[in-house]
């Protein structure tokens, strides 16, 4: 869609991202400050994972875990949300959840809806994926934790639990190249599931008019899972769905039910 309008502003873009790629050299080392109007207030910081980063083996590796949290969200994203975004002038105040719903919708210059795109959803996104996630076998993997007003809307829109897992496991699988399946709840309340490419979500009207709010997501790149399943994606996805934290995932179903985008992603 705005790919070609994006492209002059996107070269400079690329400049100041690989300089900064370039003086960025350790792992989840933010650069100081920036002077923009977005100010130290604005920056973007990399929570530990809320377990360790063994504690989700065997489905997913310690080693995957490191990469994946401390290099690709702390690294790529954080860092490069701070160090790109923050001299950018513009966005004033706004959270980063506010920044992505206005991906496709105005309100940012081509550089900021770049970053905050790639960079901002990258991190968003992932800050959910570590907390819908928790040690197999433990007490919020059961599904006796699915609320009952959950359980209803899983219900409604797909008949069962089961139902809604294998869907949501397919358009992962499906899923052609980098990506996310997410299951979102809609402005009516209703659920749906959808892929999305590389860190899009379906909170961006790049990939839906109206936003939905995700509640439940599993990252089909292969940062996440090539070291440890090789292109067996569908084994990786298989095993997923036993490690998926149901109570944190009834919890999002309430904020989103609310319209409480900001209890979801960073302060929950
Ligand atoms: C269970 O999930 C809640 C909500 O996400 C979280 O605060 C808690 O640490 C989790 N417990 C375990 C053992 O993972
Ligand atoms: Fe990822």
């Amino acid at each position: 869609m705005g790919n070609l309008a994006a492209a002059a502003p996107a070269q400079g873009l690329a400049l100041l991202l690989s300089l900064h790629l370039l003086l960025t050299s350790s792992y989840a080392q933010p650069p100081p400050p920036p002077s923009g109007k977005i100010g130290p207030a604005r920056m973007f910081a990399l929570e530990p994972l809320p377990y360790d980063y063994g504690a989700l083996e065997p489905v997913i590796s310690r080693r995957i875990m490191q990469l994946h949290h401390d290099y690709h969200d702390g690294v790529e994203y954080v860092s490069t949300l701070n160090g790109v975004l923050g001299p950018l002038a513009g966005s004033g105040t706004a959270t980063l959840p506010d920044l992505i719903k206005m991906v496709g919708r105005g309100g940012l210059s081509p550089d900021e809806e770049l970053v905050v795109r790639n960079f901002g959803g990258g991190h968003w996104n992932h800050q959910l994926f570590w907390k819908v996630m928790s040690p197999l076998g433990s007490s919020n993997t059961s599904r006796s934790n699915i609320s009952p007003a959950l359980q209803n809307a899983i219900n409604g829109a797909f008949g069962s639990t089961d139902e809604m897992l294998r869907r949501f496991k397919l358009v992962g699988d499906g899923h052609f190249g980098s990506g996310w399946s997410w299951l979102c709840v809609s402005g009516d309340g209703s659920l749906r599931i959808l892929d999305a490419a590389n860190q899009d979500n379906p909170l961006m009207a790049v990939v839906l008019f109206d936003p939905c709010i995700p509640i439940l997501g599993l990252d089909v790149w292969e940062h996440a899972f090539y070291l440890q399943y090789g292109p067996k994606k569908p084994d990786y996805t298989n095993a997923w769905l036993a490690i998926i934290n149901w109570k944190q995932v009834s919890a999002n179903y309430d904020f989103a039910s609310r319209g409480d985008l900001a209890a979801i992603g960073t302060d929950f």
